[in-house]
Parts: structure tokens; C-alpha cells; sequence
């Protein structure tokens, strides 16, 4: 094995050849006789972006966010918007210059290298399929609080994951041991979610002293959608464009009506735990804007994907972050911050302890049930598809692309996806797998970028495609850098106080992602200076991975093992298999 076969690429010609002759590679939308008719205009791609963007980001993460950033989350709602604004360019780029199904991972084959376009496919997975257990759980809990409306109760230890149980169990039982009586918590500022958590505890059988708790209505939602997966689901327009009308109109439900109900007061502090505490909201707001990479897929039946992708990115981009901004400003004016870490804060907003408006409550309940499952619905479809391209290139075994004989699916791709997300739904605790789900799409994003700015911005230009606009970064990212890091100080103050007590390992490893960074940044500030570098794709990737140093040095760990994990699989197996190995 020599180093410069671990970045062979496949070219440009060859993946548009191998799609047009590919009837499968077309996928859900995929027709028996070759190519797919051209039906998607800018809004339909807009609202594909805003189906597959709105989900358990601003109806369920956005809650915890809340609860430590307070209403300053929605200048973080800005910052994170920016940074995939930056990307959206560079994946509009690629797209609109390899307008094949297979979004990142075909881009970094045809640009960085096979071993990349492996890393970002296996990243992929932690979007989609880690992704959607997160999704999963939400729908539960919006499931659970709208059969709870309806007067029936699924108790708790049956909603809920084992993790967010203890930990519930564990601060209850601190309130209490100090002293506060069960009926005060809430008004002693103890959060819901840990309340459900002890109750989920203390009323769950037991088998051999082990707490039997688990999400079964997120398992089960994820074997019912696998099930429609399967058998073959039509993406269709008009369901899908539906959808966004019905998420749209919730959102602006809560925005107008909630208005009124919002107390200016809740909303001092702005930053009740600085700057911090915001960004402790990084991942939960991140997971937010997933999916609007996803509208890449479809660039094979886009009329006119060179002109019509990235537009469509950035407009669902701009609709989202305008709304998601709005959203996070009114549910901090109607409840206090700290009472919002539940699983359903938008209902919630809207419920006893808010607003007091129980019908809102309910439609927002039975919206978001339905939403969610659309969500659900796409990302499920999305990971068969990806492992389908890798195996079809030889990275993962041949039954991956596999196609049902009757319903045409990737069935074996579909039924390990769905176990991938039905079995750690069960147990798997919100916050952990949107951090993974946030780190995993990050580094994808990073990669993405990075691949734009190995193109040379000067290369003749095909006329009718897109182009990441080109600014030369070479005096003005430096610039940038050096005022970025002197506001980060300035506004950081933890931030400062640690470099004083870096003797201390515990605190140490939490800024290691943060040193990495910066000596990351002194590299792409000389790689700017000496070639002249393009600012989007470079903010792209400076703003993506500071966004990921802030995700903690936990998940930061298991990202590597995760990569660990994949590089083992890719060494063992892939190499010696991917097709391209096999034409040398
Ligand atoms: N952005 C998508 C959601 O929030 C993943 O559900």
C-alpha cells in the first residue's frame, strides 16, 4: 500500500457516466428507464431543504439550549447559520459541478481522495443515522405529551431512556436531600425532564436490581418507518411541500400567538450563564440546521441544479434561521430559561406552567408528531443510499447495494439502517446523540470546504454553473483570525482564566480541541497567505471547526473512536476492494 493510492480519485466523467447509466442509482426517486424527468424548480428545492431542515432541532434540542444559554441562544441561532451558510457554498459548488445523487461523500471521491470521501460517507452515517435517533426520541416525547393530552399515560420509565432517568433520579434526589419537599422542586428551579427522570426511576420494574426503562414508542416509530422504507415510499412533492406549509404555519403559530404571552422580564438576563453557557447550545443548535445538504441528492432532478441548488440552499437556510431566531426569542419570553430543558419545549411553552394555552399546546403536539415523522422519513431514506454509492464502489460489501427484486429498494442497506437507529433509541439519551450527530456533520461540513479550496479558484469557467464567489483571503483571513481570537478572549472569560490552570489534566483535556484549533488556523492562515486562498470556503471551514471545539472533550473522544472504527473497517476491507484498486 503506498500512501498516494489512499487519495486516488474517481473522476468527474466517470461519476457522471456510471449515474446516467445507473438506473438505481437514482435511488427512491429511481425509474426503471434511466434518467429521471427534471421536475424540481428553486422552491421546490427550497421547501425539500426546509422539510428535511425543521424537526427535532426547534422542537425538542432547542429546549436545553435554552436552559443554559438562556434568550442570548438566539444570537447562536445567527452564528450557526453563518457558518453553514459558508458551507452551503461550497457543497452548491460541487453539486452544481457533479449534479449526481451521493451529496458529500461522491464530492470528496471526485476531489480529496478515496480515503477521505470514506471518512465523510462514515461521518455521513453519524448525520443520518445517529441523527435520526435523536429524532426519534423527540417524536416520542411529543407523542407522549399529546396521548398524555388525551388522558392516556405511558408511563414514564417506558418513555424514556436509562441515562436521563438516573441522572433525574440523581438531582431530585440532591433537592430533596437538602431539604426541599417533592411538590416545591419545580418552584426551587429543579428542571421537568429530571423530574420525569426520578419518576421514570423509582416506578420502573425491576429485574435483578437493573431498571428496566427504555424509549419503546422511538423504537417502534423507527420500525414502522424502516417497514415504509422497505417496501418503497415515493418522495412526493406535494406531501412533501405539505409538510413545510404545516411546519411553517406551527412556527409562525408560536411566533405570532406566543408574542403576546412572552414576559420582557424572562428575558433578563440575556445571557443568565454568559457566554459559556450559550455556547454549551452549540451541538443542540447545530442539529437544528442538519438536512439542508440533503437537497444535494436530488441534484438529478433539479431543471436547472447549476442555478437552482444553491440558491435553494441558501433561501432554506435564511426562511429557517429567520424563524428558528424568532422561536427562540418568544419560548424564552413565555417561560423562564432554566424550566426549559424537556423534550417538548415548544408544547410546553404553550402548556400550564407557560402559557396556559392547552389548544396550542395540543396542535403544536400533533404537528410536531407529524413533522418529526417526515424527518424521519428522509434521513432513513438517506442512509441506504449513501451505504448503496459505497458499495457500489466496492468500499462496502456488494449485499449493501443489493436491490429488492419487487419494491426496488436497497433492502439489506434499509434493514441494517433501521436497526442502526431502532435498537439505541431504546437507551440512548437525547443530548449525547445530537453531540455526536453535531461533531459527525461538522467534520463533514470541514471536509467539504476543505475540497473546494483545493480547486483552483482561477480554472476556466463552465458557463450556467455555480461558483463559490472568490475573495481573495490572503491579507483578510489572517485579519479575521487574529479578531476572532481577541473577541473570544475578550467575551470568553472562562476561556481565559483555564490557560491559568493548565497544570491541572481534568481541565486541560477540555481545552485540547481548542489548542488543536488554533494551531489548525495558524496552518490555514500560512496555507491563505502563500496561496491566496478563497475566504467562503475558509471561513466555511474555520467556522465549522470552532463550532466542533466547543462540543467538549467527551465527544471529541468518541468522535475519534468512531474514526478509529472506520479506518479499521476502511484498511481491512475497502482498500483491497474499492473498484479503483481493482483498475490498477
Ligand atoms: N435538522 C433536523 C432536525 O432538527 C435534523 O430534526
Amino acid at each position: 500500500m503506498n500512501v498516494k493510492s489512499l487519495f486516488r480519485t474517481k473522476s468527474i466523467d466517470t461519476i457522471l457516466t456510471e449515474a446516467a447509466l445507473d438506473p438505481n442509482a437514482h435511488g427512491t426517486h429511481g425509474s426503471s428507464e434511466g434518467s429521471l424527468k427534471r421536475t424540481l424548480g428553486v422552491w421546490d428545492l427550497t421547501a425539500l431543504g426546509i422539510a428535511a431542515v425543521i424537526g427535532a432541532g426547534i422542537f425538542s434540542t432547542i429546549g436545553n439550549a435554552a436552559a443554559s444559554g438562556g434568550p442570548g441562544v438566539s444570537l447562536l441561532f445567527i452564528f450557526t447559520a453563518i457558518a453553514c451558510a459558508f458551507s452551503a457554498f461550497c457543497y452548491a459548488e460541487f453539486a452544481s459541478s457533479i449534479p449526481v445523487a451521493g451529496s458529500a461523500y461522491t464530492y470528496a471521491y471526485a476531489s480529496l481522495g478515496e480515503i477521505i470521501a470514506w471518512i465523510i460517507g462514515w461521518d455521513l452515517l453519524m448525520e443520518y443515522a445517529i441523527g435520526n435517533i435523536a429524532v426519534a426520541i423527540s417524536w416520542s416525547d411529543y407523542f407522549t405529551s399529546l396521548l398524555d393530552g388525551y388522558g392516556i399515560h405511558v408511563p414514564t420509565w417506558m418513555s424514556m431512556d436509562l441515562l436521563t432517568a438516573s441522572r433525574g433520579y440523581d438531582a431530585v434526589k440532591t433537592a430533596m436531600d437538602s431539604g426541599i419537599a417533592f411538590t416545591d422542586l419545580v418552584a426551587k428551579g429543579v428542571a421537568q425532564g429530571s423530574i420525569d427522570g426520578y419518576n421514570a426511576w423509582t416506578t420502573a420494574p425491576q429485574l435483578f436490581g437493573f431498571h428496566l426503562i427504555g424509549d419503546i414508542p422511538a423504537m417502534i416509530i423507527t420500525v414502522v418507518v424502516t417497514a415504509i422504507v422497505y417496501i418503497g415510499i415515493q418522495e412526493s412533492k406535494r406531501i412533501n411541500n405539505a409538510m413545510v406549509i404545516l411546519k411553517i404555519l406551527v412556527l409562525m403559530l408560536v411566533i405570532g400567538l406566543g408574542a403576546f404571552y412572552v414576559k420582557p422580564e424572562n428575558w433578563s438576563p440575556f445571557a443568565p450563564n454568559g457566554v459559556s453557557g450559550i455556547l454549551k447550545g452549540v451541538s443542540a443548535v447545530f442539529f437544528a440546521y442538519i438536512g439542508f445538504d440533503a437537497i444535494s441528492t436530488t441534484a438529478e432532478e433539479c431543471k436547472n441544479p447549476q442555478r437552482d441548488l444553491p440558491r435553494a440552499m441558501i433561501y432554506s437556510l435564511v426562511i429557517c434561521t429567520v424563524l428558528y431566531i424568532a422561536v427562540a426569542l418568544v419560548l424564552t419570553g413565555i417561560v423562564r430559561f432554566d424550566k426549559l430543558a424537556v423534550g417538548d419545549p415548544l408544547a410546553y411553552a404553550f402548556g400550564p406552567e407557560g402559557a396556559s394555552v392547552n389548544w396550542v399546546a395540543g396542535v403544536i403536539a400533533i404537528s410536531a408528531v407529524v413533522a418529526l415523522f417526515t424527518v424521519l422519513l428522509v434521513f432513513q431514506l438517506g442512509q441506504p443510499r449513501i451505504w448503496m454509492a459505497m458499495s457500489r464502489d466496492g468500499l462496502l460489501p456488494p449485499v449493501f447495494s443489493a436491490i429488492h427484486p419487487k419494491y426496488k429498494t436497497p433492502w439489506f442497506s434499509t434493514i441494517v439502517a433501521g436497526f442502526f437507529v431502532a435498537i439505541p433509541c431504546i437507551f440512548m439519551n437525547l443530548t449525547e446523540v445530537t453531540d455526536l450527530t453535531s461533531i459527525g456533520t461538522l467534520s463533514a461540513f470541514v471536509l467539504v470546504c476543505l475540497g473546494v479550496l483545493r480547486l483552483d479558484p482561477h480554472r476556466p469557467k463552465v458557463p450556467g454553473r455555480f461558483y463559490t464567489p472568490y475573495i481573495n483571503g490572503k491579507i483578510l483571513f489572517p485579519v479575521l483570525c487574529v479578531l476572532f481570537t481577541i473577541g473570544c478572549i475578550i467575551w470568553n472569560n472562562e476561556g481565559v482564566t483555564v490557560f491559568f490552570q493548565l497544570g491541572e489534566w481534568e481541565v486541560f483535556k477540555h481545552k485540547i480541541p481548542m489548542f488543536g484549533f488554533l494551531i489548525f488556523i495558524v496552518g490555514m492562515c500560512v496555507w491563505t497567505y502563500r496561496k491566496s486562498l478563497s475566504l467562503i470556503p475558509l471561513m466555511g471551514v474555520t467556522s465549522c471547526a470552532y463550532l466542533m471545539t466547543e462540543l467538549g472533550w467527551t465527544n471529541w473522544v468518541r468522535f475519534i473512536l468512531w474514526l478509529i472504527v472506520g479506518l479499521v473497517i476502511y484498511f481491512f476491507y475497502s482498500y483491497q476492494n474499492s473498484k479503483l484498486a481493482k483498475k490498477v
